[in-house]
């Protein structure tokens, strides 16, 4: 197994602890009071949770400065996912209790040798490792967003529980994941790193995720603190432009944002991270209103939330904080617990609570939520538990999971286009031209928020590996590049054209690099890069039918390569199994099931765009552009394509729906059903999706919000009835109290296979 990084390391001396006064502290703390509390607790009517007594032991041995010393979070010195702060004396602070917990530190031997400097401190506090493991770790899985796509919550969860036993076993006890900021505005890259613009299923997936990372339970060896982020409204950053301000209704804060916060907090999420927004002039990091108020106060939250990297400090330049000594104090105040990266509490807590401008309670507080979390995962008993080099081999190149990343790859492409069927690609007898700058690409299938080993893309499948190597595959292939993803270069289209000429068919690839969608990558313009829509329009040019494959982060405008292909499939950056799942599509093995989690604009200037907006009092019945109606002049307001759309290789017939009653009193249920019928010649899923329409109400509502889907298998000719049972929970909303209830009226019950397309009943809930 093969390391970059020894800086850090080189600077590490494996010395036992030498200081006897703590170690008797130590001694006394397990030996004595640990178990004289648990003893003690038995004889108790009233007992306080076992954890918590453990933590106040801990606490009551602890100055001020080793309790500010657990706030305090580095990044090591080797990777960094932030801008770089240079501190030459972590491994000092380490050892005198200064630091809390490491981000960006991997692999065993690496966290073994800090948690060891740990054990120097006089307390021997352990060190919590914390790591952006979001879509995987030595298996590398889909984007969040394309695995979104699937809308299978048993595959995104089973993406996660492989990521936390990978991670997990090479020493990590926390990732930063998952991201479940609702967002409506593709030119944020981040939009890759979540679950789309919808917040019924992205509050689905959250807990999905939560639960696929945590397994059986904080202290389970191969269980990963879940962290979810960024609190609260990140994804809703004015003009799509990255760290910018959020300006929201606190309504569509409650309706839209919050909730998959709280699906993520009623899974057991064991962290929080806050974000770099502002929010309604507010930054997130300073927001009492969200942490104290909201999440610690209305939602009880007992677990603790870290800063985002830096973001206690950039409270300086958002013009709220003066200095990093009163950014330390708003954030603290304001339920910060943990600071990453900015020095505030290290460098003015301590200060803060001697001059009295912060309680103490308010940092024993935060010490104690994240003792806590260090007692969970079993790192005071032992604090190497998760430095096992075994287990870090056994999983350092495991099979079975890169079974399971091609099974949630393949579930999580989207079929878009296919005139004429002309895929599934017929495995013999084809000349087959694949054109592009994806065929032999590998890291660019690992796309942003990847972890990069170094010069080990042996695991990584390209295009090429995948379709030509495929079993039973006898067709002849053709390569040519065309041109680079980004640049002006066309010398490659005439090689290209050559091949087009000298093939039945052309597999092209197309797309973003691996850093064009993700953190700080935010696009004003959604078109292919470089002269990748140039070679499309050559080689179409041709005759030769195209068959497209998109690789993106997010959702692209790429209309007239739709219209030059004759099919297009969106195979985002789907990983490490990337073409071994784009060939088992192509050729049909798996039958293309995936479902947009987006709306797809037809143009940057629709944006925001989402399938649930408003209608207006002036709404446009139809695309045409009649006058002085909500519309633009010059475009349809429909989108290029709709939230919830994708196609299959076969077709399924939507007939008899039908609901149990029109008129329904109080807590009675509703019953809708649906004949859903496979016409098509292949097996193929469908996923069936419930809208809901409040079409009166005090608050005006959305034209139509997903309340619920369900993903069935049919055989070719099979039919058969799905149905959904709606309760006045699913009729709920936020009023203008800011109350969630319902209201009694009429409401629209649609299902359909996108937002775009649904039957319609009519229905009256009384109270
Ligand atoms: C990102 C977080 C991430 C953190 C640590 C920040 O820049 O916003 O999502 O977890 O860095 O890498």
């Amino acid at each position: 197994m093969q390391w970059q990084y020894n800086l850090f390391a080189m600077k590490v001396s494996n010395g036992m602890a030498k200081d006897w006064i703590a170690s008797l502290l130590y001694l006394v703390l397990f030996v004595f009071i640990l178990p004289s509390d648990i003893l003690a607790q038995k004889n108790r009517t009233k007992v306080k949770d076992p954890i918590d007594r453990k933590v106040d032991s801990v606490l009551r041995l602890m100055t001020l400065e080793e309790k500010v010393g657990q706030l305090n979070q580095y990044t090591s010195d080797w990777i960094f996912t932030g801008p770089i702060t240079q501190d030459n004396d972590k491994v000092g602070q380490i050892k005198s209790g200064m630091i809390g917990s490491m981000l960006n530190v991997t692999g065993v031997e690496h966290t073994r040798k800090l948690q060891e400097l740990a054990m120097q401190s006089r307390l021997k506090i352990p060190l919590l490792f914390g790591h952006d493991v979001i879509h995987g770790f030595r298996s590398t899985f889909p984007l969040p967003l394309a695995e979104a796509a699937s809308w299978d919550l048993s595959a995104i969860e089973q993406s996660a529980r492989i990521a936390a036993i990978e991670s997990s076993a090479a020493g990590i006890h926390w990732t930063f994941a998952p991201m479940v900021d609702i967002s409506r505005d593709p030119r944020w890259g981040r939009v890759m790193e979540g679950a789309g613009e919808d917040t019924y299923l992205g509050s689905l997936i959250a807990k999905a995720r939560v639960k696929g990372f945590q397994g059986n339970g904080l202290g389970s060896l191969d269980a990963v603190m879940a962290c979810a982020k960024h609190f609260a409204a990140y994804g809703a950053a004015v003009a799509g432009r990255d760290y910018n301000s959020v300006d929201m209704s606190i309504r569509s804060l409650w309706e839209t944002y919050l909730p998959p916060f709280k699906a993520a907090l009623d899974a057991g999420a064991a962290t929080f991270m806050n974000s770099f927004n502002d929010l309604n002039g507010i930054p997130a990091t300073g927001s009492k209103f969200l942490q104290r108020d909201i999440l610690k106060g209305k939602w009880n939250y007992s677990g603790f939330v870290v800063s985002d990297w830096g973001s206690i400090g950039e409270m300086v330049p958002h013009g709220y904080s003066e200095n990093l000594r009163s950014a330390a104090k708003s954030a603290i105040l304001a339920g910060s617990d943990m600071d990453m990266e900015s020095r505030a509490y290290k460098n003015h807590l301590a200060e803060l609570v001697r001059s009295g401008e912060v309680p103490i309670s308010v940092v024993d507080d935060a010490v104690k939520r994240i003792l806590r979390k260090k007692f969970e995962l079993g790192l005071f008993e032992d604090p190497f538990r998760f430095s096992d080099e075994k287990r870090q081999e056994k999983y350092w190149n495991y099979a079975p999971h890169l079974e399971a990343a091609r099974d949630v790859a393949r579930k999580s492409i989207v079929l878009l286009k296919n005139k004429n069927q002309v895929l599934p690609l017929a495995k013999q007898g084809k000349k087959i031209g694949l054109v592009g700058p994806f065929v032999h690409a590998l890291k660019d299938h690992l796309g942003f928020w990847s972890i990069e080993w170094p010069d080990d893309t042996s695991r990584i499948i390209s295009t090429w590996k995948g379709l030509t190597n495929y079993p039973g595959v006898t067709n002849s292939f053709l390569y040519a590049k065309g041109c680079d993803i980004a640049g002006v270069d066309k010398s490659g289209f005439e090689a290209a054209l050559e091949v087009a000429r000298a093939s039945d068919i052309v597999v092209m690839t197309v797309g973003e690099a691996r850093d064009m969608s993700g953190e700080a990558k935010s696009r004003s313009s959604l078109r292919l890069p470089g002269v990748q829509q140039e070679l499309i329009d050559a080689i179409a040019k041709t005759g030769k039918p195209i068959v497209l494959l998109v690789h993106a982060g997010r959702p692209l405008v790429f209309d007239k390569a739709v219209d030059a292909s004759a099919a297009v499939v969106y195979t985002w950056w789907l990983g490490t199994q990337a073409g071994n799942a784009i060939a088992d599509v192509l050729y049909g093995t798996y039958n293309p099931s995936g479902r947009l989690p987006m709306t797809f604009p037809r143009t940057e200037g629709q944006i925001p765009i989402y399938y649930n907006h408003l209608n207006t009092g002036r709404p446009a019945q139809t695309d045409s552009q009649s006058l002085y109606v909500s519309a633009y002049i010059d475009l349809p307001n429909s989108p290029y394509y709709h939230f919830g759309y994708g196609l299959s290789y076969t077709t399924f017939d939507y007939s008899n729906m039908e609901v149990s009653d029109t008129i329904i009193r109080g807590n009675q249920k509703l019953t809708v059903r649906v004949r859903i019928t496979n016409t098509g010649q292949y097996k193929g899923k469908e996923t069936v999706q419930l809208y809901l329409r409040d079409i009166s109400a005090s608050v005006v509502r959305p034209v139509k919000e997903l309340k619920g889907f369900q993903q069935i298998e049919l055989n070719p000719g099979e039919s058969r009835e799905v149905s959904f049972v709606i309760t006045t929970e699913d009729l709920k909303f936020y009023n203008d109290a800011l109350v969630f209830d319902w209201e009694p009226g009429y409401f629209d019950i649609m299902i359909g296979p996108n937002a775009g397309k649904v039957m319609h009943k009519k229905v009256e809930w009384l109270k």
